[in-house]
């Protein structure tokens, strides 16, 4: 039977990503929810109309949902399900400051997930990410494999962007990794970052490879600063339009996503940024790379860091 993806959330994150996913043309039906009355029949509407010309037959299926559920049958038999509902930030705002705010939607969301699509494998993007996919986890009580958060392959992306830019070299030569939690402690990992195969130590002084960390890890401001009506859609939705690719074709690729991470790096019990296999179940995998000693401390960091905050998830 062929695939089924849903996004949940039609507004810049969610409505980008369905238009990616439609066009990868490798899914039966991508289903596109909102809250908004009309707004992802709208969009649906406008996304089938492409198909003649960007050439793709994946239908899309707009649906409003109610306050109690109301809508979210259409969501049955989805393999996997990417939850972008909640509010982005404003310029100033921090990504803890979504927290109680973004905790109610995606509770609401996840709990009609788990009703509806319990065998799905849930995607989650919405701030602040460490969290919401600790909370999503508990609330739809899904097995933590099937529920992950996207977030290192954007900040890997945006990495690998500065660092190309910086050397003018193409993207295709660069590979940068960040590990860690999606925010301040973000952990670059230098030692495996290259240039065609050459350590990016020896191409870049360390004080310029340490700018352009810090303008990673303030990537999504940056963005937001610009915009000023809310943050960055573009690679966000490339990166989590990747992740479902990976699970509905199995693919078994090795990305950096926020999985539970349970020994791995001597580190239990917390959603973490850390590179895993990705396939039909979810995670297959944590896969462990040779850290520095820096770098590990950075993680092990990072870990306690949003397990104290993730801790507190429970009750919100
Ligand atoms: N993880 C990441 O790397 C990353 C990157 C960028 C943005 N984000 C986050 O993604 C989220 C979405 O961002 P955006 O730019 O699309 O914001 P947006 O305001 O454009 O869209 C959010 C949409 O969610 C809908 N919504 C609200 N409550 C809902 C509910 N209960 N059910 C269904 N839909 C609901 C809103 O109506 C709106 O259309 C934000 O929380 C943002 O911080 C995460």
């Amino acid at each position: 039977m062929g695939k089924k993806v849903t996004v949940v959330g039609a507004g810049f994150y969610g409505s980008t990503t369905a238009q990616r996913l439609a066009e990868y043309d490798i899914f039966d039906t991508v289903v596109l929810t909102d809250i908004v009355e009309g707004k992802p029949e709208g969009l649906a509407l406008d996304l089938n109309q492409s198909r003649p010309i960007e050439g793709f037959e994946t239908k899309v299926v707009g649906q409003t949902t109610g306050p109690n559920g109301e809508g979210y049958e259409v969501i049955e038999g989805s393999d996997v399900v990417v939850v972008t509902a909640g509010l982005p930030r404003k310029p100033g705002m921090s990504r803890m400051d979504l927290l109680g705010v973004n905790a109610k939607i995606v509770r609401q969301v996840a709990e009609n997930v788990a009703k509806y699509a319990p065998n799905a494998v849930v995607i989650v993007v919405s701030n602040p990410l460490d969290e919401m996919t600790a909370l999503a986890q508990l609330a739809t009580g899904f097995p933590k494999n099937r529920v992950l958060g996207q977030a290192g392959m954007l900040d890997t992306a945006r990495f690998t962007h500065f660092v190309a830019e910086a050397l003018a070299v193409p993207v295709g030569s660069v590979k940068t990794l960040t590990l860690g939690s999606h925010g301040d402690t973000m952990v670059p990992v230098p030692s495996k970052c290259t240039v065609n195969g050459k350590p990016l130590a020896e191409l870049l002084p360390a004080d310029k490879i340490e700018e352009l960390v810090v303008r990673t890890r303030n990537g999504g401001a940056e963005v937001v600063a610009l915009l000023k009506t809310g943050s960055a859609y573009y690679a966000p939705s490339a990166a989590a339009a990747r992740m479902a690719r990976a699970v509905a074709e199995d693919s078994g690729a090795v990305l950096p996503v926020c999985a539970w991470v349970d020994g791995e790096y001597g580190i239990s019990g917390v959603y973490l940024g850390v590179e895993a296999a990705i396939g039909a179940n979810g995670v297959n995998r944590v896969v462990e790379t040779d850290l520095t000693e820096s770098e590990l401390a950075g993680l092990k960091e990072a870990a306690e860091a949003v397990r104290a905050k993730q801790a507190d998830v429970a009750t919100l």
